[in-house]
């Protein structure tokens, strides 16, 4: 089983220039602390900001911070008004990209045939694919969760080594919601999408596959949910955007790793 957890946070459309500024100046006052954190306990952290302050987070970046892109290209240049591509993420060193966001699923028409294209163009490009998957309200109420991630990874997972990529479990009605499912609910989902990813390749590769929850993480649920045996990580949007809440977050994996 693997070791690391992932702790990213998705700022979303939220902070310009001097916002970014701003967190990151606060967030490294804590920097020595962070850095231990991260290091005791094998934390992966990093912040995913607008694609107008990537240029400025890559360079306030301090320590192991990854800087993510929110989104990425499935072409790598030419005629495609508003995307940016892996090639142009590279320019800043960037290592993840979300691809499959439920909301540029929602407001910018991405289909699980074009994350599939994106997440190949990211690991051809060398940047970690987050693959956000997950069900809508009326999906869940009917009981169809698991039958819905198993086509949406089907698709997306097509020709693809999923071990090179992260899985983000995000349910569409817990996003910004306040609501999540229950701690069971989530660790049974995400042990389904590692059995979903064996029978699509082998033991092998599922096991070493990370997945992430995402949907109203805060600085009080986090650490129950990260501590769940099937999940490797967060995806945190609201609560990742407040440095201090942020830190509560690693700060109580921590003490939870000192206490077990
Ligand atoms: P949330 O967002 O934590 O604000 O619910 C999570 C996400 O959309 O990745």
């Amino acid at each position: 089983m693997l070791k690391k957890k992932y702790i990213f946070g998705n700022w979303k459309l939220n902070k310009n220039l001097t916002d970014t500024t701003k967190f990151f100046s606060q967030f490294y006052k804590q920097l020595s602390v962070v850095k231990t954190i991260a290091k005791n306990n094998n934390l992966i952290y990093g912040f995913a900001p607008v694609s107008t302050c990537l240029s400025l987070s890559t360079k306030l970046k301090r320590g192991k911070t990854a800087i993510i892109a929110q989104d990425v290209s499935e072409y790598a240049f030419g005629s495609y008004t508003g995307q940016v591509s892996c090639l142009q993420l590279k320019d800043f060193n960037i290592k993840y990209a979300i691809v499959g966001h439920s909301e540029t699923r929602k407001y910018l028409g991405c289909t699980d045939l074009n994350v599939n294209a994106k997440s190949k163009t990211c690991l051809i490009n060398k940047i970690t694919p987050i693959i956000c998957i997950g069900e809508s309200l009326a999906e869940y109420n009917k009981k169809q969760t698991k039958q819905v991630l198993a086509k949406q990874l089907k698709i997306i997972l097509k020709g693809i080594d999923a071990r090179k990529c992260i899985i983000a479990y995000e349910p569409l009605w817990a996003i910004g919601s306040g609501k999540t499912p229950t701690l069971k609910e989530i660790n049974s989902v995400c042990e389904f999408i590692r059995k979903t990813i064996k029978q699509l390749s082998n033991v092998n590769v599922a096991n070493n596959t990370p997945i992430l929850y995402g949907g109203s993480v805060n600085e009080v649920n986090a650490l129950k949910i990260v501590t769940l045996t099937h999940v490797n990580g967060l995806l945190i949007g609201g609560a990742s955007l407040i440095p201090n809440k942020f830190v509560k977050i690693l700060k109580d994996i921590n003490t939870w790793q000192k206490e077990k």
